[in-house]
Order: C-alpha cells, then sequence, then structure tokens
C-alpha cells in the first residue's frame, strides 16, 4: 500500500474533501495515498482528519512570512520534502503566487464550488444565490495563474432552489464535490489527462458512469 503515489492536500478548514478524497484511496478507488495534509491554520479540522489515519500533517502559517512568494517558498520545500507526485487544494484558502505553480507544473488541482467561469473567488454559492441562477455546482481544475481559472477537469450541476441558504446550497454542492474530486484525482494518477490550452481530454471519459451529468432533476 504504502509504495502508492503520494498526494499533498492543502486545506484551510474542515477538510471535508480531504475525508472523501483519504476514503477513496483507503477503499482502493484511488491509485495513490495522501502521505501529507498541510494547511495554513493550525486548527483546521482537516488536519484532525489527517491524523486519524495516521497521515502526516504540518502547517505553515502564512502570517509568519513577510510576502506570499516566501509564504509559498516554504510549501514548496514541505512538499517536496513529502515526495508527492500530485498536489490537490481542498478548501486552501490562500491565493498562490508563480513560486508555488513553477514547482508542480500541471500536477496542481483544484475544487471550487460553482460551476466556472461563473462565481469563482470566495463564496461561490452565495454568488450564485445573489446571482439568481437555477444551476450551479462544482468544478475540479487544474490551477493556473489566475484565480480559478485553471483547465476544467470534472464538473458537477445541482438545482438551485428558491429556498435555498447559502449554507443549504453549499451543502448540496458538497455532496457532489466529494463525488468528483476523487474521480478526478484517479484520472490524473492513472495518466488520463491531457491539457492542450484551455481544454483536458480524458482517456477514456465514456466508460465513467456520470462523467458528465445533463438535465439533473430539480
Ligand atoms: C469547499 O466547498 C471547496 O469547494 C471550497 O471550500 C470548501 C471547503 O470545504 N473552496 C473554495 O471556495 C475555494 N475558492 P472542505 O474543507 O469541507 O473540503
Amino acid at each position: 500500500m504504502n509504495d502508492r503515489p503520494v498526494i499533498a492536500v492543502l486545506v484551510s478548514g474542515s477538510g471535508s474533501n480531504l475525508q472523501a478524497i483519504i476514503d477513496a484511496s483507503e477503499r482502493g478507488e484511488i491509485p495513490g495515498r495522501v502521505g501529507l495534509v498541510l494547511s495554513n491554520k493550525a486548527d483546521a479540522f482537516g488536519l484532525e482528519r489527517a491524523r486519524k489515519h495516521g497521515i502526516p500533517t504540518a502547517v505553515v502559517d502564512h502570517k509568519m512570512f513577510a510576502g506570499r512568494e516566501a509564504f509559498d517558498a516554504k510549501l514548496v520545500e514541505v512538499i517536496r520534502a513529502s515526495g508527492a507526485v500530485l498536489v490537490c487544494l481542498a478548501g486552501f484558502m490562500r491565493v498562490v503566487t508563480p513560486v508555488f505553480l513553477r514547482a508542480f507544473p500541471h500536477r496542481i488541482l483544484n475544487i471550487h464550488p460553482a460551476l466556472l467561469p461563473s462565481f469563482p473567488g470566495t463564496h461561490g454559492p452565495a454568488q450564485a444565490l445573489r446571482y439568481g441562477v437555477r444551476f450551479s455546482g462544482c468544478t475540479v481544475h487544474f490551477l493556473d495563474e489566475g484565480v480559478d481559472t485553471g483547465p476544467v477537469i470534472a464538473q458537477a450541476i445541482v438545482p438551485v432552489h428558491e429556498d435555498d441558504t447559502e449554507e443549504s446550497l453549499a451543502a448540496r454542492i458538497l455532496t457532489e464535490e466529494h463525488r468528483i474530486y476523487p474521480m478526478a484525482i484517479r484520472l490524473f494518477l492513472e495518466g488520463r489527462l491531457t491539457i492542450e490550452g484551455r481544454k483536458v481530454t480524458t482517456k477514456g471519459a465514456e466508460k465513467i458512469p456520470d462523467f458528465s451529468r445533463r438535465n439533473p432533476d430539480a
């Protein structure tokens, strides 16, 4: 089990996506294992989740660094030491710099709680509610130098109900995040993703049930 490729997961909060990734890995659904959980916040519940599974953790507090580049250089150092071949941002609420991006080219994934390119940045579900869209969802994408602008790997859609609150919509979206993030990680580790410009092509996508969901029940 321990010779599987290492995934580093970066969290700032609850870490429910981290949990979905750990669970999928433990069930053998991902050909890799979480070998590092890194947080910029010492009290992130994600760290607790990692400890429960015997996964090494690290805290790099952004407030201890003079600037974003210095913070990112430390992240790079800690991740490199873990031997990770893939870096997954899972509710990691820091904007990273080219120092971080260039250290792991095309090897950083992010999950966002909206159907990008709609509603990037923070509070995706609240933005969707304010705008009045009928459907929202989530997106797993490769990280690039913009905010939530990188090539899209997978998306899932959920209906927006008229009586939704930010919390109820975020929870409905989160359920789908937990489904598509492990799937995207599996595709990456199986070497099935190719990036050409903005577009990601997926080898064997037609054989993946539910890979793209259309016309969901409202
Ligand atoms: C998730 O909904 C994730 O998509 C979002 O933070 C939440 C973290 O939940 N990320 C962003 O908004 C990034 N812009 P979790 O800690 O329970 O996985």
